[in-house]
C-alpha cells in the first residue's frame, strides 16, 4: 500500500482565481459506520455516496473478514450483514493501514467477542495511543495483548459474556464514545456512556436508524448520557452519505485565500457537531454563503458558495475544538493570510492524530515563513495578508493526509511555492483531491 511506498512530493504555486462547482466525496465518519453497521446488521444495507478512500475500504475488508458480504454495484455499495452478535473469527490480522477511526471502532465492535482479533496498521497508526479504547474494554472483561504503551499490533479476546459498564469518556473523543457503545451492542443489559463534551454524534444517530435501543439525555450543563441496550436486533438500512465537511474544508479555504475566487461546493454535511470551521471562517470575515439548506437522511446538508475574502485574525476558544478537530491544519493556513493574530486554544487532542498535528502544523508554517508560536495545547498565527513573503518551504507530512492537503492549499496563495514531502496519504480520505483542485484552477503538480 501507499504508506510503505517511495514518497511522492507535490508542489503548489500561486494560482489565478479559483472558479467552479464541485462535489466532494462522502463523509469519512459516516462511511466507516455505514460499512460497519451494515456489516453487523441483519439483511441488506445499500449505501450511495460512500467515500472510497483507503481508510474506509479497510473497514470494509475488516467487515468481510467478520463474515459480511460487501460489493460495489454501480454507484451503490451493497452489504449483507451477519446479524448482531454473529461476527465470525477473522482468519488473519486485520490491517487498518492509517485509519484510527476504523481500528478503534472495530476494537469496540469485535473486542468483546469470545474470539481473538488482531489489529495491525501502518507506522503512523502504530504510534497512536489505543489505551483510550482498551481501558473501557478491559472493564467489560476484554483481554488485551499489545505492543508497549497499549499500541498496535494488538490482539483482543472478549470474555464468555461481556459486562455492561457505565463509562465517562475522559477526553473529547467520538472514537472512544463509539467504541464503548459498539461494545455495548454485544453485552447483556444497558451500557452507559457519559460524554461531558459533545462530539460528533454519527454513531448514536445511525445506530438508532439501524434499530438499536439507544437513548440520549442531555443535562443543563450539556453533559450527555447515552444508554444502549445490548443484544438487540439491527436491521439493514438504505444510506445516502453526504459530502465530508472535513474534505470540503480544503477547497473552501483555498477559495477564501486565493483572491477573486468564486467556488460552490455541493452537498456538504452540516451536522452541528461538524460545523466549527465554517463558523470560525465566517467570524474571520470569510464570505461563505450557505445555500439550499435541506435535510437528507436525517442530516442537514447544504451547498456552500465561497468567495475570495480578506480575513482577519480571531480567537478560537477550546469549546469549539470538538466541532472542528480535523480542521485546524487548514484553519492555520487560512490564519496565515489573515490580518492580525489568530489564537487557537484547546488543541491537546491534535497531539494524537495521524501525526502530532500541532507540531506538524507549526513546523510547516515556520518552514514557509509564517510567524507563529506553538504552545502545549495552543497555536498562535500572525498572518501576512496577500501571502506576502510566505512559502518557499518543504513540509514534512508524517503520513498525515490533512497536513499534506492543508499546505498544498497554502501554496496556492503564498508568494512562493509550497512543497509537501509526500502526497500519498491524501488517498486515505480524499482520493479526488488533486483532480478536484486542479479542475478549479489550482496549480499543483
Ligand atoms: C472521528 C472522530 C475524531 C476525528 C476522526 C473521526 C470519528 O477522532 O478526528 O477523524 O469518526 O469518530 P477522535 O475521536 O480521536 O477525536
Amino acid at each position: 500500500m501507499a504508506h510503505d511506498a517511495t514518497p511522492q512530493p507535490a508542489t503548489a504555486r500561486r494560482s489565478r482565481s479559483l472558479a467552479g462547482t464541485v462535489r466532494i466525496p462522502g463523509d469519512k465518519s459516516i462511511s466507516h459506520r455505514s460499512l460497519m453497521f451494515g456489516g453487523l446488521a441483519s439483511g441488506e444495507t445499500r449505501i450511495t455516496g460512500l467515500l472510497e478512500g483507503e481508510d474506509v475500504l479497510r473497514t470494509g475488508e475488516a467487515m468481510k473478514a467478520f463474515g459480511a458480504r460487501i460489493e460495489r454495484n454501480g454507484d451503490e455499495w451493497v452489504v449483507q450483514g451477519v446479524g448482531n452478535g454473529c461476527l465470525l473469527e477473522p482468519d488473519a490480522p486485520l490491517d487498518f493501514g492509517n485509519a484510527g477511526t476504523g481500528s478503534r471502532l472495530t476494537m469496540g465492535l469485535a473486542g468483546v467477542y469470545d474470539m481473538p482479533t488482531t489489529f495491525v496498521g501502518d507506522s503512523s497508526l502504530s504510534k497512536r495511543p489505543m489505551g483510550r479504547v482498551l481501558d473501557p474494554l478491559r472493564l467489560m472483561g476484554v483481554q488485551v495483548k499489545s505492543a508497549a504503551g497499549d499500541r498496535m499490533p494488538l490482539t483482543l479476546r472478549g470474555p464468555k459474556t461481556a459486562a455492561p459498564i457505565v463509562y465517562r469518556v475522559p477526553m473529547a473523543s467520538a472514537q472512544v464514545k463509539s467504541a464503548v457503545l459498539l461494545a455495548g451492542l454485544n453485552a447483556p443489559g444497558v451500557t452507559t456512556v457519559i460524554e461531558p463534551v459533545m462530539t460528533r454524534d454519527h454513531t448514536e444517530k445511525m445506530l438508532r436508524g439501524f434499530g438499536a435501543a439507544l437513548s440520549v439525555e442531555t443535562d443543563a450543563d450539556g453533559v450527555r448520557t447515552i444508554r444502549i441496550e445490548g443484544r438487540g436486533r439491527l436491521t439493514g438500512q438504505t444510506i445516502a452519505v453526504p459530502g465530508d465537511p472535513s474534505s470540503a474544508a480544503f477547497p473552501l479555504v483555498a477559495a477564501l485565500v486565493v483572491p477573486g475566487s468564486d467556488v460552490t461546493i455541493e452537498n456538504v454535511l452540516l451536522n452541528p457537531t461538524r460545523t466549527g470551521l465554517i463558523a470560525t471562517l465566517q467570524e474571520m470575515g470569510g464570505q461563505i454563503e450557505v445555500m439550499r439548506r435541506r435535510n437528507a437522511g436525517g442530516e442537514d446538508v447544504a451547498d456552500l458558495r465561497v468567495r475570495g475574502s480578506e480575513l482577519k485574525g480571531v480567537t478560537v476558544s477550546a469549546g469549539r475544538a470538538p466541532s472542528m478537530i480535523d480542521e485546524y491544519p487548514v484553519l492555520a493556513v487560512a490564519a496565515s493570510f489573515a490580518e492580525g493574530e489568530t489564537l487557537m486554544q484547546g488543541l491537546d487532542e491534535l497531539r494524537v492524530k495521524e501525526s502530532d498535528r500541532l507540531a506538524a502544523v507549526a513546523n510547516g508554517l515556520k518552514a514557509n515563513n509564517v510567524d507563529c508560536e506553538e504552545g502545549h495545547d495552543w497555536l498562535a498565527v500572525r498572518g501576512a495578508p496577500e501571502g506576502r513573503g510566505l512559502g518557499g518551504g518543504t513540509v514534512a507530512t508524517h503520513l498525515d493526509h490533512r497536513i499534506a492537503m492543508a499546505f498544498l492549499v497554502m501554496g496556492l496563495a503564498a508568494e512562493h511555492p509550497v512543497t509537501v514531502d509526500d502526497r500519498a496519504m491524501i488517498a486515505t480520505s480524499f482520493p479526488e483531491f488533486m483532480d478536484l483542485m486542479t479542475g478549479l484552477g489550482a496549480e499543483i503538480e
